[in-house]
């Protein structure tokens, strides 16, 4: 099974403003569920899309494995169903994969979207969802995958960093892009202010890269 991005998808570049969203929510609704794992700021952008009726979609459910984490109470307050995954409670990481694939299941899931999730998936996570999982990372990617993309950006003294959301592969932070911003990095930046920056745009591309699913209704390539 493949992706064939530059069939099924128009990646926009910096700025996707060209997708309607207005447009697009006579659709009928998408059914996504968001694994996330901190405060939950990029679930509140996509939650808020819905509810203002700029994005056709609807949150089955929200899968979070920290027990601390705020984005749940984010998403009870919207009487979005929440459930917790613990990763600490499972024994491989394919285990603890395969429950999260059977409370999306359950949830009848669509598309899997993956705001602020810090943990590896595994192949059984791909196999269940083929080419039907989005990840937001703060960073230019290829450039800085993997954890600490905000620090190693300033370390490395880019001059420009950025977000990106992309389709789910194995490989950390890999797979086809979809949408990237870029902003600029100052001198005086520290990891928060420039996170800040960065998830202005984040809140941005995450609801257009949906949109763009939702506009494109992608099919994964059977072989
Ligand atoms: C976001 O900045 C997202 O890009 C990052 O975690 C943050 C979650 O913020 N994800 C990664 O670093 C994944 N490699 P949020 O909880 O406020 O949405």
């Amino acid at each position: 099974m493949s992706f064939s991005a530059s069939e099924s998808v128009s990646p926009a570049l910096v700025s996707p403003d060209e997708i309607s969203l207005e447009k697009l929510s006579s659709s009928p609704p998408l059914k996504l569920g968001i694994m996330a794992s901190g405060t939950g700021s990029n679930f509140v952008a996509i939650a808020d899309a819905i509810a203002q009726h700029h994005l056709a979609a609807h949150i089955q459910v929200v899968i979070y494995n920290n027990p601390d984490a705020p984005v749940a109470q984010r998403a009870q307050e919207r009487q979005i169903p929440t459930h917790l995954i613990n990763h600490r409670h499972f024994s491989t990481r394919e285990v603890f994969d395969q429950q999260i694939v059977d409370r999306l299941r359950e949830a009848d899931v669509d598309w899997v979207v993956m705001v602020g999730w810090m943990r590896r998936v595994t192949q059984v996570l791909i196999d269940a969802f083929p080419d039907r999982m989005i990840n937001i990372h703060p960073s230019l990617l290829p450039s800085f995958p993997g954890i600490r993309a905000i620090e190693q950006a300033l370390e490395h003294q880019v001059k420009i960093s950025g977000c990106t959301v992309h389709i789910v592969r194995l490989e950390v932070d890999s797979g086809p892009i979809l949408i990237q911003a870029a902003v600029p990095v100052y001198p005086e930046d520290t990891p928060a202010s420039l996170h800040r920056r960065i998830q202005i745009q984040e809140h941005r591309i995450i609801v257009q890269a949906i949109a763009q699913l939702i506009q494109n209704r992608l099919t994964p390539c059977r072989q």
